[in-house]
C-alpha cells in the first residue's frame, strides 16, 4: 500500500473513530463475545493501570535527553533519501558490538548519542551495539581511541545488508505462491497484504476453527487484525501473542504468522495442548511503521502519527505507550526520540486497540507473548524499574524451560530473566501492562540473532527461527495444562 493522500487519511481517521462498530469485518456467526463486567483477579501488588496524561506543550519543549540505556536518540531521518526511489540509503553506516565493562564507557556512549552521532542498538549491561552514520564514523574513531574503549565492526556497510536481506523468490516458490490460495512464503519478509490476505484466506479455508476481526485501525487507517484459533471447548485457556510493534523487527511477523500457519494448517493432527487452548494472534501491531519500513526507512522503529503538532517529527514507541506506569524511566517525553512514549499513555490508536481489545474479551488470557527482535532473550516483567512481581518465579522457571526447548530444536541460546535486570529499564511497555490486567504468563521474546546481523536477518533464518520459536510455545501451552 503507498502512502494515502492526507484528505483520505484524514477521512479514514474520521470515519474509524465515529464508526469503529461498523468497520470491524466480523465473519458471520464468529463474533467474539467482549467481557461482561466480571473482571479477573488481580494480583494484589499489580496496582490498576494509572493513565497520567502530560499537557501537550510539556512534550514538545521535554528534555531530549534519555539517559538510560536504551535505543536510540536520533532525528527521524536519519540519512539523506536517494532521489532514486525515495528510500533512506544507509551506505557506509556501521554496526559496532562495544564492551561495555567500565561506567566512563557508558558515559562516551550516552554523550556522542546526545550529539547525535550515534544511536544504540541492543545492548545489556556488558556490551552495546552502536550504530554509525557515514559522516560520524571518524569523529567516533577517534573518541574511541583517545578512551581506549574497544570494539568491533560487525557490520561495514549496512546499505549492502539491507540489499541482500530478502532476495526475490525462486521460481518453484513463485509456482507454489499460485498453488496454495495466499502468498506467504517464510523464505521471504512480506508485505503487509500478504500477511493479511494469508490470515483471510485460513478464516475462509478453516471456519470451524479460525476466524478474524479488525479489533481496530492505525494511524494511516490500516487494520489491526486479529486471527483467533480455537476448538470452542469452553474450559479453554486463551493466549495472545503479537508482533511487529516495533516497524522493522520483521522477524517478529514472519515468526508469529508461521505459528498460525502451523496450527491452523495442521490443527487436527496438533497435541491436544495446543488444540485445548484458544489462541488469539495480531501478527502486525504497528502496520503503518511496518510498510513504512519497506518503502521508505528499513530501519523505522516507532508508529507513523506525528508526535506533536507544529513538529517534524513523526512516531511515537508503542512499546511506551502502554498504561503501566507510563512516562517512567527509559522512555522520552522528546518526539523525535526513537523511544518516544507519546502525548500520554494509549495516545497511539495502535496500542489502544490492543489494550481495550484484551480488557474487554470475553477470554480468559493466561499467557501474553510479545515478539521482538534481536538479541535472544525471554524478558518478563517488571520493565519499568528493577522490581519483581510477586510470581516471578514461576515467571523464571517457565522462562527457563521455553528457552532449554529453543536450544535442543534449533542450538540457539536464550537469556531469562526480568527485562528491568537482564537490559535496562523501560516503562510503558506492553509487557507491563498485560502482567497488570493478571496475565501471569506474560513474556517479551526477543528474537535472534545478537547483532551479526540485528534486524536485518536474513529470510534464510526465518524458518529456523520460526521452528524454534515453536518449541518454545509448545512448552508454554504445555505449562497452562499443568
Ligand atoms: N527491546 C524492548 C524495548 O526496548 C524490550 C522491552 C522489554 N519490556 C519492557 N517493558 N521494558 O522495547
Ligand atoms: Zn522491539
Amino acid at each position: 500500500m503507498e502512502p494515502w493522500p492526507r484528505v483520505f487519511v484524514l477521512l479514514a481517521v474520521t470515519a474509524a473513530v465515529l464508526c469503529t462498530p461498523l468497520v470491524n469485518d466480523l465473519e458471520p456467526g464468529k463474533e467474539w463475545p467482549p467481557r461482561n463486567s466480571v473482571k479477573q483477579p488481580l494480583d494484589e501488588v499489580n496496582e490498576p493501570a494509572k493513565l497520567q496524561a502530560i499537557p501537550e506543550e510539556e512534550t514538545a519543549t521535554g528534555d531530549p535527553i534519555n539517559d538510560n540505556l536504551d535505543i536510540p536518540e536520533p532525528e527521524a531521518q536519519i540519512l539523506t533519501k536517494t532521489a532514486f526511489d525515495d528510500k533512506v540509503d544507509y551506505t557506509g553506516a556501521q554496526v559496532w558490538k562495544v564492551e561495555t565493562n567500565k561506567n566512563s564507557i557508558w558515559l562516551t556512549i550516552m554523550r556522542l548519542r546526545r550529539r547525535n552521532l550515534i544511536s544504540t542498538w541492543a545492548g545489556n549491561h556488558s556490551y552495546v551495539d552502536v550504530f554509525i552514520k557515514p559522516n560520524a564514523i571518524e569523529n567516533v574513531t577517534r573518541v574511541f581511541q583517545r578512551e581506549n574503549i574497544s570494539y568491533e565492526v560487525v557490520i561495514d556497510d549496512l546499505q549492502k545488508r539491507i540489499n541482500e536481506e530478502n532476495p526475490p523468490l525462486d521460481e518453484n516458490d513463485i509456482e507454489l505462491q499460485d498453488r496454495q490460495g495466499h502468498r506467504m512464503t517464510w523464505k521471504q519478509y512480506h508485505r503487509l497484504s500478504d500477511i493479511h490476505d494469508f490470515m483471510d484466506y485460513l478464516a475462509k479455508t478453516y471456519p470451524a476453527i479460525v476466524s478474524v476481526k479488525t479489533i481496530g485501525h492505525s494511524y494511516e487507517g490500516r487494520d489491526l487484525k486479529v486471527l483467533r484459533i480455537s476448538n470452542g471447548n469452553p474450559t479453554n485457556k486463551a493466549v495472545f501473542i503479537d508482533g511487529g510493534i516495533h516497524a522493522r523487527e520483521w522477524i517478529s511477523p514472519a515468526t508469529v504468522t508461521y505459528f498460525i500457519n502451523q496450527f491452523a494448517e495442521n490443527f487436527d493432527v496438533e497435541s491436544d495442548d495446543i488444540k485445548n487452548i484458544d489462541w488469539y494472534f495480531l501478527p502486525v501491531v504497528n502496520p503503518d511503521g511496518y510498510e513504512y519500513t519497506h518503502v521508505g526507512d528499513r530501519l523505522w522503529r516507532k508508529n507513523r502519527k506525528p508526535g506533536v503538532l507544529g513538529r517534524n517529527c513523526i512516531g511515537t514507541d508503542l512499546n511506551r505507550n502502554f498504561g503501566y506506569r507510563w512516562g517512567g524511566k527509559g522512555a522520552s517525553s522528546n518526539p523525535c526520540s526513537d523511544i518516544f512514549r507519546g502525548s500520554r499513555a494509549f495516545s497511539e490508536p495502535e496500542s489502544r486497540a490492543v489494550s481495550e481489545f484484551i480488557s474487554s474479551s470475553a477470554a480468559k488470557f493466561s499467557a501474553y507473548l510479545t515478539y521482538h527482535s534481536y538479541g535472544q532473550y525471554l524478558l518478563y516483567p517488571w520493565g519499568y524499574d528493577n522490581a519483581l512481581p510477586p510470581d516471578h518465579r514461576d515467571l523464571d522457571v517457565v522462562g527457563k524451560n521455553i528457552a532449554q526447548a529453543i536450544r535442543q530444536a534449533g542450538g540457539t541460546t536464550y537469556q531469562v530473566g526480568s527485562s528491568s535486570g537482564l537490559l535496562y529499564p523501560a516503562s510503558g511497555g506492553s509487557d507491563d501492562w498485560a502482567k497488570g490486567q493478571g496475565i501471569k504468563y506474560t513474556y517479551t521474546i526477543e528474537l535472534r540473532d545478537t547483532g551479526r546481523y540485528g534486524f536485518v536477518l536474513p529470510t534464510t533464518q526465518i524458518i529456523p527461527v520460526a521452528q524454534e520459536s515453536l518449541a518454545g510455545l509448545r512448552v508454554l501451552a504445555k505449562q497452562l495444562h499443568a
